[in-house]
């Protein structure tokens, strides 16, 4: 391939990360295969559709699969760059899973011929990129591997991991800055031309070590610093304090900027990321471990407190607010909400209803519990206790006015001016 000609590339995991990411090359004018192992997910895309939520990837998708530049397989073929975009959980202890990552390795590698480019975009504990280039070498003895050739190398290896935000991925992917890290500089860039092609973004090389150590530090930065702020929250309760306030407050301070609180952390990465690090390092890695520890020990934290609440209201309608991990998306995976809000209806059958207008069913957790999926207006109606799980800005914008008479328990801090709930719960009482 000449340095001019678009490339043929090959993406790996056809998920969150992958589908947009093999959407926006195909964008770029580049022939590109998406390869995943489940029939579904292929033959969706195939048909120009898309199997996970996303702002703007459906027309995205619909319009580089007609025009012949995006489409699916089940198999890898031979093309100029690979990316590879699958999952890397962690199992049991914590301990990183990479199996996927190899598996995909082994069936790049029999694709691989001189000139390829092989990108890994998983996040991944350090060293994995070049365990990845080790198991490359063993497959493919005719190939010269970057850093185990005195001779110019057949073909490159690098790391690029993703940093975007769900529900604004395909505005990130295009403008964050990347972090390019090469087996050797020579095979950082080659990366970087590639990457150029489609990221408005800044591209800075490094090691792939380095790389992939950014991208775990990146999330491990915020959940230290969520579990500051959850930390702060527990504290504030035992002190009979609003932490909102005392944050607002805080904050004012210059080179003070301290987190919002809410009910743990979940998702697929900032609750996962830290563990890679703790795993590489667990004789040096306390802070991070305790962080991990207080953010997911907030959920019972939470659970304690809407329970004490509840108690003292017997036979009172509960409205839980919100089941994603975050604000205006519909992931429930990891989610301290939804952990929440079931451990909530299995104790109090009956008496807990969801509020979360990105689920058209419940998930599961709820089975035998009669809880129900009810809208805002429903909850405002028919639930004198209203218990906020996520900031989603349908919740946010709830006024005062359609809260007073409330019980309210706001673990995420959306409704600043809510009264606090000794009258109301007052009310309550001289009203059953
Ligand atoms: N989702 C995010 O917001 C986000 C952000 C940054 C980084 N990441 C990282 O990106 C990686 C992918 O995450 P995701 O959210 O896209 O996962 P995902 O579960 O949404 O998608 C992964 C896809 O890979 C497929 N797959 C599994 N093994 C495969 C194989 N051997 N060959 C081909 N396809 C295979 C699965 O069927 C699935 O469709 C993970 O390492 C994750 O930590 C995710």
């Amino acid at each position: 391939m000449l340095s001019d000609e678009k490339p043929s590339v090959c993406v790996l995991g056809l998920g969150y990360i992958g589908l947009p990411t093999a959407a926006v090359i195909a964008r770029s004018g580049c022939k590109v295969l998406g390869v995943d192992v489940t029939d579904h997910v292929v033959d969706t895309i195939n048909s120009g559709k898309i199997h996970i939520e996303e702002v703007d990837l459906d027309g995205l998708v619909q319009g580089v699969v007609s025009r012949g530049t995006l489409r699916a397989s089940l198999m890898v073929e031979p093309a100029d760059v690979f990316v590879i975009a699958v999952p890397t959980p962690f199992g049991d202890d914590h301990v990183p899973d990479t199996s996927y990552v190899m598996e995909a390795a082994t069936n790049v590698a029999a694709a691989l011929k001189p000139g390829d480019c092989v990108i890994l975009e998983s996040t991944s504990p350090v060293g994995t990129t070049e365990k990845m280039r080790d198991l490359i070498a063993k497959l493919r003895p005719d190939l010269k591997i970057p850093g185990m050739t005195k001779d110019i190398p057949d073909i490159a290896i690098s790391y690029c991991p993703e940093r975007v935000l769900p529900g604004k991925i395909l505005e990130e992917l295009t403008n964050n800055d990347r972090c390019i890290g090469g087996i050797t500089p020579r095979c950082a860039r080659k990366a970087l031309g590639f990457y150029r092609r489609f990221v408005r973004g800044e591209c800075v090389t490094t090691s792939a070590r380095a790389a992939e150590m950014t991208k775990l530090v990146e999330n491990s930065y915020r959940d230290v610093n969520i579990a500051f702020a959850n930390e702060l929250s527990i504290v504030a309760d035992q002190m009979d304090l609003d932490v909102w306030e005392v944050i607002r407050l805080a904050n004012r301070h210059p080179r003070v900027n301290i987190l919002q609180p809410g009910p743990g952390v979940g998702g697929h990465c900032i609750a996962v990321d830290p563990w890679f690090i703790i795993h590489g390092a667990p004789e040096h890695t306390p802070l991070i471990r305790i962080a991990r520890e207080v953010n997911d020990g907030k959920v019972g934290h939470v659970l304690e407190q809407a329970s004490l609440m509840i108690d003292e209201l017997p036979g009172v309608q509960v409205a839980c607010f919100g089941l994603a991990f975050k604000a205006n998306i519909d992931d429930f995976r990891e989610s301290p909400a939804l952990k929440i809000a079931a451990k909530l209806a299995r104790r109090y059958p009956g008496r807990i209803n969801i509020v979360e207008p990105y689920a058209s069913e419940l998930p599961a957790g709820f089975e035998g519990t009669d809880t129900k999926l009810i809208d805002i207006d429903e909850a405002l109606e028919s639930c004198p206790v209203m218990i906020t799980l996520t900031d989603h800005d349908m919740f946010r914008s709830i006024p005062l006015d359609e809260r007073s008479g409330k019980v309210v328990y706001d673990t995420r801090g959306i409704w600043p001016d809510q009264p606090d709930n000794l009258q109301a719960v007052t009310d309550l009482r001289l009203a059953s």
